[in-house]
């Protein structure tokens, strides 16, 4: 499906059907109006004509959610969708609205028109932006494994407005970018989609690897297990040990073209548990169910490196992804075991399938190494996060508030959903073992995100501000959200963590 920019569109491009904006006070409605009626802000004479030839417009009131649709000259299709009272209007609702419309249009119509200017044009750019994004994220479809696939009839999308070329370059270069950022998100929903028979640690980084060569500025290193051997990384390879397919950690960098000592350093670390079992520790069935999704921290990570790099930001990014599955042969590590850490901690091993914070734990390591300025974890890490912040929600645990705040700053500006638990004394204090240094569950399920937390940042050295994003709820099953699949990898916090590198200056 294309998206194209159409300027001096004195009439529509699509003759089949027209989406435009309609407020409930709005004050700029260009033509007469019933009183009645919601406003709807076009300029096009003959929408406004055809509009006030239906009775029932009286009844449309521009209510947010509210839509109405009427057919124009010709016979097109005009869908007039209710944003509701425009100082109120977000760039969300224009997500949702957009993305309700698209499903619409999508088995019906070959090519459509969006009525740009009937939009808020005070915030055009930004407007343009949440359009194409609601586009992107609902035409997506994981169809591959399906022997007759629904292809939707809409072909083309067109943006109309009446500005001329010169004018619109910014709107241009807008489409350009949100596209990069949907088709980061479309591929990291594919990568969390493939299931575990499909996708494992080796095929993963081979993927990622495949991919990450068409990224301008970005270098790719693949550790096989004797590499991770040699970085005594045994806390990681644990959980590999039952697993018919060798562990990778695949570290990307990705150096801006103006790099110097002074560019800002961001780290990304991402949890890419192929599938798990649970190990020893096994998952009963109905919870086993699903746990391909258990690699979307990683696939959430790379996304967001991959659109960054693609979007050329000034900041230097490196992405570290722990790749491995979780599961059992006689050679699978067993409760009670106890395991050295990369930065020489032991960890007593209670419960095999609290095993992303083993693997994070190393990964966390590797990467401070590195001192970047900030470091951030994505992973699906706890059960515990569901039950505390439901699945609307990515939990956020921090040792440095400044991060902290400028992340739920670029969720609440991405608009996803993003609250922060705390990692108290308490929690650190819970995971000491009296037989090692640390044991990798808390003595009881309470609080069991923020002690989770409390490990990995056993393994954050001293001076590195560090951030933890649980994703086990928002990752997945968003059917709340117009613009998601109902079931399947969500592609949220990939937005949140654009918008907050794009938010750090040089
Ligand atoms: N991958 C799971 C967490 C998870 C559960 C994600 C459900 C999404 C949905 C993780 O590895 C896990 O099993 N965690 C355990 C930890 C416990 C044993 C301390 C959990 O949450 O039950
Ligand atoms: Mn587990
Ligand atoms: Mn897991």
């Amino acid at each position: 499906m294309k998206i194209t920019l159409h300027n001096d569109a004195k009439s529509h491009t699509s003759s089949e059907f027209i989406i435009l904006a309609a407020y409930s006070n709005s004050k700029e409605g260009k033509k007469a109006q019933t009183s009645k009626a919601a406003m709807l802000s076009t300029d096009r004479k003959e929408i406004i004509a055809a509009y006030e030839q239906v009775p029932a417009r009286n009844y449309f009131k521009g209510e947010r959610g509210e839509n109405f649709l009427f057919t124009g000259s010709q016979g097109v299709q005009i869908l007039a969708v209710g944003l509701g009272d425009k100082r109120k209007t977000t760039l969300e609702h224009i997500r949702r609205a957009i993305a309700d419309a698209y499903k619409q249009a999508a088995q019906r119509f070959s090519n459509v028109s969006i009525d740009l200017d009937s939009f808020d044009t005070k915030q055009l750019a930004e407007t343009t932006a949440a359009i194409v994004e609601a586009i992107g994220m609902t035409s997506y479809v994981f169809d591959k494994h399906l022997s007759s696939k629904k292809t939707p009839k809409l072909q083309t999308i067109y943006l109309d407005t009446l500005e001329k070329k010169s004018h619109t370059k910014k709107i241009e270069e807008v489409i350009k970018q949100s596209l990069i950022v949907t088709d980061s998100i479309a591929l990291a929903r594919d990568f969390v989609n493939e299931p575990p028979n499909v996708l494992n640690s080796e095929v993963y980084a081979k993927l990622i690897e495949a991919d990450s060569k068409k990224l301008p500025g970005v270098k790719i290193k693949v550790l096989n297990k004797a590499q991770m051997k040699k970085e005594k990384m045994d806390l990681f390879l644990s959980v590999n040990d039952g697993s018919a397919f060798e562990a990778r950690l695949v570290h990307l960098t990705y150096t801006p073209k103006k790099a110097s000592s002074k560019t800002k350093h961001i780290a990304f670390v991402g949890k890419g548990l192929t599938f798990d079992t649970g190990g020893y520790s096994l998952k009963p069935a109905d919870s086993m169910v699903n746990m391909k999704f258990d690699m979307a921290g990683s696939s959430t990570v790379y996304g967001a490196f991959r659109a960054l790099a693609l979007l050329e930001v000034p900041v230097k990014l490196t992405c570290v992804l722990g790749l491995t599955d979780n599961s059992i042969n006689s050679l699978a590590t067993k409760p009670d075991s106890i395991v050295r850490a990369r930065n020489g901690k032991t960890v007593e091993i209670l419960n095999t399938d609290a095993e992303g914070r083993l693997v994070l734990a190393d990964c966390l390591d590797y990467t401070s190494e590195l001192k970047p300025d900030a470091m951030i974890d994505a992973a699906t890490l706890t059960g515990a996060c569901l039950v505390a912040l439901g699945h609307e929600t990515c939990g956020l645990m921090a040792n440095n508030d400044k991060l902290a705040n400028e992340l739920l700053d670029a969720a609440s500006q991405a608009n996803e959903r993003m609250w922060r638990l705390p990692i108290f004394e308490e929690f650190s204090n819970d995971i000491k073992s009296p037989i090692a240094d640390l044991k990798n569950m808390g003595s009881n399920r309470f609080g069991g995100s923020s002690k989770a937390a409390a490990f990995l940042q056993e393994f954050v050295r001293d001076g590195i501000s560090w951030a933890h994003l649980d994703i086990a709820g928002i990752g997945d099953g968003q059917g709340h959200l117009p613009y998601c699949p109902a079931k399947g990898a969500s592609g949220l916090v990939i937005r949140s963590l654009i918008q907050y590198v794009q938010s750090q200056k040089a």
